[in-house]
């Protein structure tokens, strides 16, 4: 696992950006005829991350025409017009400002009669572009990864969840404070989806996610903590900024930090 830790949210948003944008343009220069898969969160941690593609895209520098991407999650009975719906807050944040064509995005359709058709759909279209190149996410307070709450499986595929007091309670806040007006239920990809990724970056920002981040990366691996699970994964990156530190050891900080300063960042345009 490989722990970037960055001074704050601003240069953690530029850290993920140049990352994901020299991945895609490195899937160009080799002259790949598939396209880059990205799979993608939603939530207050990407947005800066999607501000910087937005700024890279109209810069010229990289291109959507050749990225299909896959989002993580979608609430369950919104419909995608709905205010917080993730199909919203996606295209709000990043697909409208990109050019990405349309029939490249796949969102769950949080409105399918047959979820379970649905989100069997979902995996197989995942499958049928070779799986996903880099998966983006986010993480919950309590360690949550897309919407796997504590004691998912930590092998569990793409399927209906229904969401913990607690997340419900953290998303009211998009919701006018009204933990009532938070659907109960979401169509989330699994820890096992992410899992199979070939590469999972994931932020983490502010102190509300410290107790997260060490079980991420100090704790063992456990269902109670899903986002442990990418301990397991073969390139795990985890870009967080210095308030989400503050439970990690002495030690593991600094480890992190002689590691990164030794192999100066690749990532840097
Ligand atoms: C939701 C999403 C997750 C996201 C989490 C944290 O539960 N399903 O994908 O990581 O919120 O959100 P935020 O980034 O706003 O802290």
């Amino acid at each position: 696992m490989r722990v970037i830790i960055e001074p704050d949210y601003e240069r953690l948003s530029q850290w993920a950006a140049n990352y994901i944008a020299k991945r895609m343009r490195e899937h160009e220069r080799k002259g790949e005829t598939r396209p880059f898969v990205l799979g993608l969160p939603t939530g207050s941690s990407p947005i800066g991350t999607y501000r910087e593609l937005v700024k890279l895209c109209k810069s010229g520098y990289i291109s959507f025409r050749n990225v299909v991407t896959f989002n993580m999650d979608e609430y369950a009975g919104l419909p995608r017009e709905h205010e917080q719906s993730y199909w919203t807050f996606m295209h709000r944040h990043l697909f409208d400002l990109i050019d990405i064509p349309t029939e490249n995005i796949n969102i769950l359709d949080g409105m399918a009669e047959d979820t379970a058709a649905e989100c069997q759909r979902f995996e197989e279209k995942i499958e049928s572009y070779g799986g996903i190149d880099l998966f983006l996410g986010g993480i919950g307070a309590d360690g949550h990864i897309a919407f796997n709450e504590p004691f998912s499986s930590l092998t569990s595929r793409t399927r209906e969840k229904t969401l913990t007091f607690d997340t419900k309670l953290m998303n009211s806040r998009f919701f006018g404070g009204n933990i009532s007006a938070v659907p109960s239920k979401a169509l989330t990809v699994g820890v096992g989806t992410v899992m199979d990724a070939k590469e999972v970056m994931i932020l983490v920002n502010g102190h509300n996610k410290a107790r997260a981040l060490r079980h991420t990366v100090e704790g063992g691996v456990s269902q109670s903590w899903t986002c442990s699970a990418l301990q397991m994964h073969k390139r795990a990156i985890i870009v967080c900024d210095e308030d989400a530190c503050d439970e990690l050891k002495v030690g593991t900080y600094r480890f992190f930090k002689d590691i990164e300063q030794a192999h100066l960042d690749p990532a840097t345009l």
